[in-house]
């Protein structure tokens, strides 16, 4: 194929990538006519450039395989790289003898064990709250916690920039949604100050943005909070593990644990396993536990994960230092990406994005680098608003220099063929 035809080609699926969301908005008497329509994925395999689904032979933490080929993993939320620890895989195994595969039932009747009130326990003390509640997955979390506590005479005031877990948790409460810009905090103020005082209102933030690293200015936050009456959520799913003493979370790393009022937190990205919980004052985590529908009617949660979080927390309280050799190993390698002149954002996490812009060139980017041996994160609208598409990258504690060192020499190749840098 010549380069003006593969431009042509490239120009016609740039175009047909930005036009898929019209697909929604199709009138036809057959509800499936979309899905027919819908060929925008098969397109883009065809042509080499589909960085989704796509199948890994194997995940060993900072090195995976596809297709046989080694690939360095800089798109995990393994932060801790605990998913391979010999303890944490011990410990799975000894749980599982004991206790099978399953809880087989909702929390609600049949599901809860020991098991669960123990990892309760030791999740309220590790966030210093008086109570904690499992959920099965992070995303069931969020969708809880707003399902139950939003009635139709509060206010959610969200950060733009909210996790898509939040967003679709507040549609399934009864409150008033309001927005304000992504990390502003006169935006913040200004939502607030015109909103009836006699209303309930809930602050939601994410403590690290899952796409950009940046973290919530709390202090300020709280402040905000204070003045208007409003209580504060924090989603600390890239925070727990990362920031705070040993990991104790965004809130800890601001000295504001009892300033927050709501802390919840997932077990797939530090805790090496699959899950998720809620933490803040007793009343409020025993008024979820009994409305919070993605709990009720949903199994509990598996021993087997169950094991992995105890014993990634016993590995965290062991091992408070961890931390702190992520973060700054996580800055020497986003100084390095600034040094190249990439746009990093405001990133102060193991999440560092390399701001692109337009979608194709995302895409483009992505594969050039996939081919080359190193593994992103592809992120694009609806993740992320348009003209925002980005590669997502993630640092391990696991990661050695090396690794670091290969991934940003193919970053800087990949860069200045694309004219990036
Ligand atoms: C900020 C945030 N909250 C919630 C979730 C949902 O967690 P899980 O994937 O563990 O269900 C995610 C997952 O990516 C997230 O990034």
């Amino acid at each position: 194929m010549s380069a003006f035809d593969q431009k042509d080609i490239l120009s016609t699926f740039s175009s047909e990538v930005r036009g898929r969301f019209g697909l929604f908005k199709l009138k036809s008497s057959d509800i499936f006519e979309k899905c027919r329509l819908f060929k925008l994925a098969d397109k883009a395999k065809e042509l080499g450039l589909y960085p989704y689904f796509l199948e890994f032979d194997k995940n060993e933490g900072p090195v995976a395989y596809v297709r046989g080929e080694k690939k360095i993993m800089l798109g995990s939320n393994n932060y801790l790289g605990l998913t391979h620890h010999p303890k944490v895989k011990e410990s799975v195994v000894k749980i599982l003898q004991e206790y099978g595969t399953s809880a087989t039932g909702s929390r609600f009747l049949n599901g809860t064990l020991k098991l669960h009130m123990e990892l309760e326990e030791a999740l309220a003390e590790f966030v210093n709250k008086e109570k904690a509640l499992v959920f099965s997955t992070g995303y069931q979390t969020n969708l809880g916690i707003l399902s139950a506590l939003l009635g139709p005479n509060d206010y959610i005031i969200c950060d733009s920039k909210c996790h898509a877990s939040i967003i679709d948790g507040i549609q399934l409460g009864a409150a008033r949604k309001i927005n304000f810009r992504h990390n502003n905090l006169n935006s913040l103020e200004e939502r607030l100050s015109s909103l009836p005082s006699d209303f309930g209102k809930l602050i939601v933030v994410d403590g690290v943005y899952s796409m950009d690293g940046d973290i919530a200015p709390l202090p300020e936050i709280v402040d905000i909070a204070k003045k208007y009456g409003a209580r504060i959520f924090v989603d600390d799913a890239h925070g727990l593990g990362v920031l705070g003493y040993g990991g104790r979370g965004t809130a800890n790393h601001f000295n504001l644990d009892d300033k927050v009022d709501i802390i919840m937190g997932t077990f797939s990205k530090s805790f090496a396993s699959i899950g998720g919980f809620v933490a803040g004052d007793k009343s409020v985590i025993d008024f979820i536990q009994h409305f919070g529908r993605s709990m009720i009617f949903s199994a509990a949660l598996p021993p087997p994960c169950i094991a992995a979080v105890k014993t990634s927390l016993e590995i965290m309280k062991e091992n408070p230092e961890m931390p702190t050799i992520l973060l700054k190993k996580s800055e020497k390698y986003r100084n390095e990406l600034k040094r190249l002149k990439f746009n990093v954002g405001n990133s102060q996490t193991p999440i560092v994005p390399i701001i692109i812009g337009d979608e194709l060139k995302t895409i483009l980017f992505w594969k050039k680098l996939f081919d080359e041996g190193v593994y992103t994160n592809c992120i694009i609208p609806p993740a992320v608003p348009q003209g925002e598409s980005l590669l997502r990258t993630s640092i391990m504690l696991t990661h050695s220099d090396e690794h670091i060192e290969f991934a940003l020499e193919k970053i800087e190749k990949v860069g200045k063929e694309l004219y990036i840098i």
